[in-house]
């Protein structure tokens, strides 16, 4: 063979091979009768590049308003946003298998072990049944005093910061550092700091990068490279993982090191860790990783949206201010039981996971050998199934005047003709969020505390806040706020401390 028909071989066989397999995905797949872009059943590129562009679940919800509540969005791929649908892809149903996460999005860290996030069933079950210790409304309650340290110091520091400097404050670093402050405390029993450093710790920062990395590596596992790049992974990227992991493996062990009884998560671990339910210390190390990004960034996303959109709503704002200081007498009989009193409250952190939920994309999961039913059609193995929170909560299909913030759809009272069983900002069955009533309780004590000690005025640079890609998560730029104390409660408490500052 001469050189020439070498280079033309090399270049006609791929070619071929791609030509096939668009034939193939649009006139012989199983899932050809599925709706969707026809580019989008052809090939998985539109998939690629909404993926690396930070548009997936834009790009998804686009597919479903033009044809319908299930369609095809990559050639192995369906999308769903009808209630039904929950159930059968998330939840245990008769007879039915749990659909598997997909491994090509819930890989564990490289030479790392599985996290109670990542981890198979038979696993999962095991690390989930130990965790639930550290979840149950005794744990809660025991928590409460170690949630509200942080909670008066964000308050303390926001008036600290507010009167000294006439500059916006940037809540979404505020409510970062607070939500990461306490998971650092109830993991690792001390805190990042970062409130009162008001910057982001290391192990923080690096975390952040490590979830944009993410992204990377799911479009590198759906194009088989993901061994190669674990094989040669760019210099920079094994730098930052192997710093990450190294102050993970040191937090861990001197948590682990630490004699004491507090009701912290990794004290449940401890306390319950036996023989039949035992994890391993990389398990450890894994889930405690991954709590701490599921627990501190959801809850400091939905607080940094929810007080944007109230912002940008200044009639809601003033609603839920009215029942705030309405409601108690004094700051101090804000807690975690009163806070449940607040209807509006709940209202208005609802219609936040709405608007704006802090896990935007589907969590895929894959179909078994045997194939399976959803919502009452047949669909084949290996096919890749969710339902996208964004495209389900943005649809008028579900909500009427889905792209209007208005927590009163979310009141007993009010006939807004929702479809609401479509609304599970925490997932459902057996993989849903562990951490939802410490979310409520955690955003609900946030929120109330602010609220009670603050008026709020958006920054005009803030006023398109919420058009924002999202890589896996939101991707959040500063939002700025005027924060001023409210001028009738200037309590000794906050004023001495100010005092000292200014
Ligand atoms: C607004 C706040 C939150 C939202 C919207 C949220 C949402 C979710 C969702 C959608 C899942 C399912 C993930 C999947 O299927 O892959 C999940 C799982 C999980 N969440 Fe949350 N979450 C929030 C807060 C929290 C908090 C405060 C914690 C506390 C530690 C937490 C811990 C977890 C854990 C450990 C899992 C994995 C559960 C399992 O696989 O058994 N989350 N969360």
């Amino acid at each position: 063979m001469t050189v020439l028909a070498l280079v033309q071989f090399s270049i006609a066989t791929p070619i071929c091979l791609f030509v096939a397999s668009v034939i193939y995905n649009v006139f012989f797949h199983p899932l050809r009768h599925y709706p969707g872009p026809w580019l989008s059943a052809a090939t998985k590129i539109p998939w690629y590049r909404a993926l690396l562009t930070g548009d997936l679940s834009f790009y998804t919800q686009r597919i479903h308003e033009k044809y319908g509540d299930i369609v095809r969005i990559s050639p192995n791929e369906l999308s769903y946003i009808t209630a039904g649908a929950w159930k059968d892809v998330y939840a245990n149903r008769v007879n039915h298998t749990l659909l598997p996460k997909d491994e090509k999005f819930y890989h564990p860290p490289p030479g790392g072990a599985h996290s109670i996030l990542t981890a198979p069933h038979e696993a999962h079950s095991r690390i989930r049944r130990l965790l639930s210790h550290a979840f149950s409304e005794k744990a809660l309650r025991d928590q409460e005093s170690l949630i509200k340290v942080y909670v008066d110091l964000l308050v303390q520091r926001l008036h600290e910061e507010s009167n000294s400097k006439s500059a916006s404050l940037d809540m979404v670093s505020w409510y970062n550092w607070t939500t990461f402050d306490i998971f650092g405390d109830l993991m690792f029993a001390e805190p990042f700091g970062c409130l009162d450093s008001a910057s982001y710790h290391p192990w923080v920062d690096l975390l952040f990068k490590s979830i944009k990395a993410q992204t990377l590596a799911n479009a590198a596992a759906h194009l088989g490279i993901l061994p190669l790049l674990r094989r040669f992974p760019p210099k920079r990227l094994v730098e930052t993982r192997l710093k990450h992991m190294s102050m993970t493996t040191e937090k861990v062990t001197k948590r682990l090191d630490l004699k004491t009884d507090r009701a912290d998560f990794m004290g449940f671990i401890l306390k319950h860790n036996d023989d039949e339910f035992a994890m391993s210390l990389p398990e450890i190390k894994s889930t405690s990783f991954g709590i701490i990004i599921a627990g501190s960034e959801t809850t400091a996303t939905l607080l940094s949206g929810t007080t944007y959109y109230l912002l940008k709503n200044p009639e809601k704002l003033a609603k839920l201010t009215k029942e705030v200081r309405e409601a108690f007498h004094s700051e101090d009989e804000i807690n975690l039981t009163s806070v449940n009193g607040l209807t509006y409250m709940l209202a208005v952190l609802d219609e936040g996971l709405r608007m704006y939920p802090p896990v935007p994309v589907g969590l895929p999961r894959r179909v078994p050998e045997s194939g399976e039913t959803i919502v009452g059609n047949f669909v084949p193995p290996n096919t890749v199934v969710s339902v996208n929170h964004w495209a389900a909560y943005r649809s008028p299909r579900n909500f009427s005047q889905p792209e209007s913030f208005i927590p009163e759809r979310w009141l007993d009272d009010t006939d807004f003709s929702d479809n609401k069983r479509v609304f599970q900002p925490f997932s459902t069955g057996p993989r849903a969020c562990i951490g939802r009533n410490l979310a409520y309780v955690e955003m609900k004590l946030i929120l109330a505390r602010i609220v009670w000690n603050f008026d709020m005025e958006i920054d005009a640079t803030s006023n398109d806040w919420a058009n924002q890609k999202m890589f896996i998560l939101w991707d959040k730029p500063p939002l700025l706020v005027r924060m001023t104390s409210r001028p009738d409660l200037q309590t000794l408490k906050y004023r001495s401390k100010n005092s000292e500052k200014v």
